[in-house]
């Protein structure tokens, strides 16, 4: 990649070291790193011996030998329920709280504690099992974030049953091909859900759903909103009549270390949805082990929170299956952030006194812009560790996060990994690293990653190219569900040998990583290597942008020229008259980029906008504004959180040209 295009991110020069303080508590210390070197299998035997009980110990680490498709812990047999819920009890922490759930309406609330948690999943084991569903029978669970979503996922776990679920937001369209690909029997649902500070149905979406679904046996309902639902009397049955007549005490019965334990669909860049599927020993090791070591989590006294759906990745591993392994105690909230109640989160981390938080770089921008009157009131000063996923982290976002949720002293660790790694791989080690605001930094230790050019050579210090990882890892997929060869495809054949992230990295002079975003985000202008990231970046450290998207559109001269969408903070929108139509704002913003990165990265187009167009899961759907930069009908928008948008959009375009 051009090094003087890419430079902008590389003048960060702020570090911050832990504070001794911290270091001295720290879970994680130095000599991990040291020890992962060493010996890497070793490494992740002693990790599975220490995080896991195991009802019979395995007999290898690894086995590598049907490559790409790995197995870990080979021989070992657990149950992975046992491990998050009943085991605790047996230790006596029955009654340290696993959940503070607060739901979307503001009296919503429960507690459950680790003695609550193992009836409600014993009963819930009972009651699929009295459905006829055994070992390795899917079943979709397609809820919002209920206690009841957690106790449908572990209740599979505990008999073996891999669950798939669907993010409630999500169509009956992508239930139905997600229920047809799993070949799920059993749908778990409700009746509806709050999202915003309304209802929304999920009863019709299933229904629908399951009308093209022949395989499905029984839809078991949860009552959520209490709403009038259409009722199929022959496959319909309400949760609570189900589950709650059924006995506490359920067997949890061991299972290879192999057993598949979920499937969950990421949408590929075409097609059918790509089911990724992981088993049960590697993965709640690693989720276990990351959890502990990079949010620094002492389970005694932490209150941890992951603000993402449990629908998505990060819900799985960071609100379900790392912190229950770890006997920790989390937040469960079932709202958003949203204009109309700005405040929630404050208030909520006050409330329970939050030590730890989770979130992703969108929502952390999204309170930039609401400015600091939110906060008024609310005492953060129980945070004392903040984290970031989802994509790259600017740093004036990072510092921001920092100084003003983190009061100017809590480590932030920013932590790259995917759907399909199952865990966390690169992030700095909190109370260890020094870190640097906008880098995901390194490896962690028994995680082997590098930079690679087009032709699979690592790139030297201070150069670019493609994210791989180097040696299987614990937690990794074991395939595309149903698709060996897509998994090989997609993951293994570009570069042989090595896994394929498809994202952009950046090493720096002292090899640290900087996330650059999806490969297919990277422009290309005049034959200079652009990042969308690099740009948005440097837009954003504008003090008076909140949020921007780049994208790549065709150009006949220069192959392709940079377009900008912004969203400017309050303060600017209130100062600038004309939002949208000030030439010389836009003037400002272009000469700003210049001067970060250079004149080649100045966007051609910048067009100021109320909203982006964003996923339900917070991503920036850039293909749409490359539509809209390339004036074409828009692409598919049926996944965006908010379709209006990019109407809203099409029409500032038009205005403004
Ligand atoms: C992006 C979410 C930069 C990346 C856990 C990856 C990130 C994709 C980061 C996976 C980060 C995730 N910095 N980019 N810290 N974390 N990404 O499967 O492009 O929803 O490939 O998993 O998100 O998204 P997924």
């Amino acid at each position: 990649m051009s090094q003087e295009t890419l430079s902008n991110l590389l003048h960060e020069q702020r570090r911050f070291p832990p504070s001794e303080e911290f270091a001295a508590q720290a879970v994680a210390k130095p000599s991990l790193y040291e020890e992962a070197a060493a010996d890497r299998e070793a490494f992740w035997g002693r990790q599975a011996h220490e995080l896991l009980t195991w009802s019979k110990d395995f007999d290898q680490v690894l086995d590598w030998t049907d490559a790409p498709f790995a197995k870990w812990f080979v021989g070992g047999r657990l149950n992975a329920c046992y491990n998050c819920v009943d085991r605790h009890v047996e230790a006596g922490l029955g009654d340290r709280v696993a959940y503070y759930w607060q739901g979307d309406p503001e009296g919503d609330k429960r507690t459950i504690t680790y003695a609550d948690l193992q009836r409600m999943v014993c009963q819930a084991a009972n009651a699929l099992e009295s459905l006829g569903i055994h070992q390795d029978d899917t079943v979709a669970i397609y809820l919002p974030m209920i206690p009841e979503t957690v106790v449908a996922m572990l209740a599979c776990a505990r008999i073996g049953a891999p669950h798939t679920l669907v993010f409630a937001g999500f169509s009956a369209e992508a239930l139905a091909s997600r229920i047809a690909d799993a070949d799920a029997r059993v749908v778990i649902t409700a009746d509806g859900q709050f999202r915003r500070g309304t209802r929304a149905p999920l009863k019709p979406q299933v229904d629908e759903a399951v009308a093209k679904s022949p395989g499905v046996e029984k839809v078991v309902v949860v009552r959520r909103t209490g709403d009038e639902i259409a009722w199929d009397e022959s496959r319909d049955v309400w949760w609570h009549d189900l589950v709650d007549q059924q006995s506490d005490q359920h067997e949890a019965h061991d299972f290879d270390s192999e057993q598949p334990l979920y499937i969950l669909y990421t949408s590929g860049t075409t097609g059918k949805p790509k089911g990724i599927f992981h088993t049960t020993g590697g993965y709640l090791t690693q989720c276990a082990y990351t959890h502990r070591n990079v949010f620094d989590v002492h389970p005694e006294r932490d209150v941890y929170w992951c603000a993402a759906d449990v629908g998505w990745v990060t819900g799985h591993s960071y609100i379900v299956y790392g912190p229950l392994t770890n006997a920790a105690t989390s937040i469960l909230y079932e709202g958003v952030p949203h204009p109309g109640a700005q405040d929630r989160w404050w208030k909520l981390i006050d409330e329970r006194k939050v030590s730890i938080l989770y979130t992703a770089p969108t929502t952390i921008r999204t309170y930039m812009k609401w400015g600091t009157d939110m906060l008024q009131g609310h005492d953060l000063s129980s945070l004392r560790l903040l984290g970031s996923v989802g994509e790259p982290i600017n740093p004036e976002a990072w510092i921001w996060y920092r100084d003003t949720i983190g009061g100017g002293w809590c480590p932030v660790v920013d932590t790259w990994w995917q759907t399909e790694t199952g865990a966390i791989m690169v992030s700095p080690l909190p109370g260890v690293t020094a870190t640097k605001p906008g880098s995901a930094m390194r490896a962690l230790p028994g995680i082997t990653v590098d930079v690679v050019d087009d032709t699979g050579q690592p790139v030297p210090n201070g150069s670019g190219g493609y994210l791989v990882v180097t040696s299987p890892w614990p937690a990794m997929l074991r395939g595309v569900w149903g698709d060996p060869e897509r998994y090989r495809e997609t993951y293994w054949s570009r570069f042989p040998g090595l896994y394929f992230a498809g994202d952009g990295a950046k090493k720096d002079e002292d090899g640290d990583l900087w996330l650059l975003g999806r490969v297919d985000d990277v422009m290309n202008v005049s034959g200079h290597r652009l990042s969308t990231t690099e740009i948005e970046s440097a837009l954003v450290s504008h003090p008076k942008v909140a949020e921007a998207a780049v994208v790549g559109a065709n150009d006949p001269t220069t192959g392709q020229m940079v377009c900008a969408f912004v969203i400017l903070r309050q303060e600017a929108i209130q100062e600038a008259d004309e939002p949208g139509e000030g030439s010389e704002l836009v003037a400002e913003l272009r000469d700003h980029v210049a001067k970060e990165i250079g004149p080649i990265a100045k966007p051609r187009e910048i067009l100021v906008v109320s909203e982006l167009p964003k996923t339900r899961s917070g991503k920036i759907m850039r293909r749409l504004l490359r539509d809209v930069a390339e004036d074409r009908a828009i692409g598919d928008v049926t996944t965006l959180a908010d379709s209006t948008v990019m109407d809203q959009i099409r029409q500032r375009m038009a205005t403004t040209h």
